[in-house]
């Protein structure tokens, strides 16, 4: 990628950071230096594989996760040499899409200055979400269940997660969701801008995700305020506050695991999702009978990875949905008329597919691997970039086009392979009905003239503010 060089860093200290310089993206961009994603990548320890407790900051699976860590696993050996681009570029925050599609084109396997890899194009993201020996999960310091898990260990827990969201036991969810949305859409005002983000996707996801938990209503604040803090932890790229605001989260959740507990000790009393998870059996070949139930940490971590990162992914999904729809009158009118759910879900999928709002997953390679002509390294970090890969015209014949059925095959929104997302059926049902319930709510949806559209910065996806009006 000799085209593409960083033609000078040094180390990874601020001033190095300014001087560093990639061919492609212009100078007026050097205002600035954004640490988001990747200040946490600059710092490298080198140390063998550990053995680590569940828990931990790193909170979930979203594109939160792609944000600060210290990857144990990481080789620094070939740090410092040339890299093909730069992850603070301004230009990235000015249009992620735009700059992905850009990276792609010129070199697809890219290397940052920090010594990790993205993948960019589609063949190469399903080949390595698909090759789980190769692209191990085991990427972060702290471990989650089952994110960062791998092989046996993973399909123990996945299979008792997956028991949850079946989706033939999630579509018992769709009166709730439906109410849900009714709800929130009632209470939007007319003919003046509302934002589709924070006032319809935020409220909707987060009071689904607390009825389908048996979570009380009172919570919502905190938990919208933390969706907020958590937003901006991750964006700041700061270890020590991004722990801060993962356990002010692991908080809450432990709270409602106590009051399930009550006074009967370790079995957990009550009806609900959250208390039918403390009671669940989890495979496991050294508990005696071969199952046992999760420990508390475990419980924490699975209820962490439900929520923690789905709140903001299932925001900020409706978000793009709503702008899609907004800015697209023909494909608005099309979808009001139609009755037909697989429709209205496909319809959904190809937005998000044009616009991903989660942008990365993250692997470490398990031995050398050649990809896209370059060689990738035993240990190296590597990002599979969902949003790239699902833009990339090899993969659907033209990435700008809106065709919902031919492209339903090849969708990478929800991932592909073991670590696919289990939370999809649960997912496309609160996006079809919160979509739903505003064409019933309304007669038009229209980008609100006088207001700025506001797209999220990495490691986030999507939009953060949608202003539109409802008619
Ligand atoms: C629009 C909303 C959502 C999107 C776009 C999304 C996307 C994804 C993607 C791309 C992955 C694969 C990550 C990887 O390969 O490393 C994933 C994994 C996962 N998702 Fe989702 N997700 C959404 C909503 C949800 C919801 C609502 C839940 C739970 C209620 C959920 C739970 C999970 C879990 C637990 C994993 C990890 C699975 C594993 O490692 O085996 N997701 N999601």
């Amino acid at each position: 990628m000799t085209s593409s060089l960083v033609t000078s860093l040094e180390g990874p200290d601020r001033a190095t950071i300014r001087a560093v310089k990639v061919q492609g993206f212009s100078e007026r961009h050097r205002r600035a230096v954004f640490g988001v994603l990747h200040a946490a990548l600059l710092a490298r320890p080198v140390l063998p594989r550990p053995s680590y407790p569940i828990g931990g900051p790193v909170g979930g699976n979203l594109s939160e996760d792609s944000g600060p860590m210290t990857n144990r696993h990481v080789n620094g050996d070939d740090a410092g040499v040339a890299a093909d681009w730069d992850p603070r570029d301004p230009e990235l925050h000015d249009d992620q899409r735009a700059a992905y599609d850009a990276l792609r084109g010129r070199c697809p396997v890219a290397r940052d200055p920090s010594g990790s890899w993205m993948l960019l194009r589609h063949a190469d993201v399903r080949r390595a979400a698909l090759d789980d020996v190769t692209f191990s999960n085991a990427a972060s310091r702290f471990k989650s269940a089952p994110n960062s898990m791998d092989g046996d260990e993973h399909r123990r827990f996945r299979s008792l997660i997956d028991r949850f969201l079946d989706p033939g036991r999630v579509a018992g969810l769709v009166p709730t969701f439906r109410e849900v949305a009714e709800q929130v859409v009632a209470a939007l005002p007319r003919g003046v801008a509302v934002d589709a983000v924070e006032e319809l996707g935020l409220p909707v996801a987060v009071r689904a995700q607390s009825r389908w938990l048996g979570w009380p209503a009172a919570l919502e604040p905190a938990l919208r305020a933390w969706v907020h803090q958590n937003h901006e932890a991750t964006r700041s790229g700061e270890q020590a506050r991004t722990r801060d605001v993962a356990e002010r989260f692991d908080e809450i959740v432990r709270q409602e695991v106590a009051r399930r507990r009550g006074t009967t000790g370790s079995s957990a009393a009550g009806a609900d999702v959250t208390a039918e998870l403390m009671r669940a059996l989890v495979e496991d070949p050294a508990a005696a009978g071969g199952e046992r139930v999760l420990t508390e940490a475990e419980t924490v971590s699975v209820l962490r990875n439900w929520t923690s990162g789905d709140l903001g992914s299932v925001a900020r999904a409706i978000g793009v949905v709503v702008h899609y729809v907004a800015a697209h009158d023909d494909v608005q009118a099309g979808l009001r008329a139609t009755e037909d759910a697989a429709a209205l879900d496909r319809a959904i999928d190809e937005m998000l597919r044009l616009d991903d709002p989660f942008v990365s997953s993250r692997r470490v390679t398990t031995r050398d691997v050649q990809l896209g002509g370059r060689s990738v390294p035993q240990g190296a970090r590597v990002l599979l970039n969902w949003t790239a890969a699902n833009r990339d015209p090899e993969g659907f014949g033209g990435h700008g086009a809106y065709p919902p059925a031919q492209h339903a095959p090849s969708n990478l929104v929800y991932g592909i392979g073991r670590h696919v997302c289990p939370g999809r059926a649960l997912a496309t049902h609160e996006l079809r009905e919160a979509l739903t319930a505003l064409f019933r709510g309304t007669k038009s949806i229209a980008l609100a003239p006088e207001e700025a559209v506001t797209r999220e910065t990495p490691p986030l996806g999507g939009y953060a503010r949608v202003p539109v009006i409802l008619g």
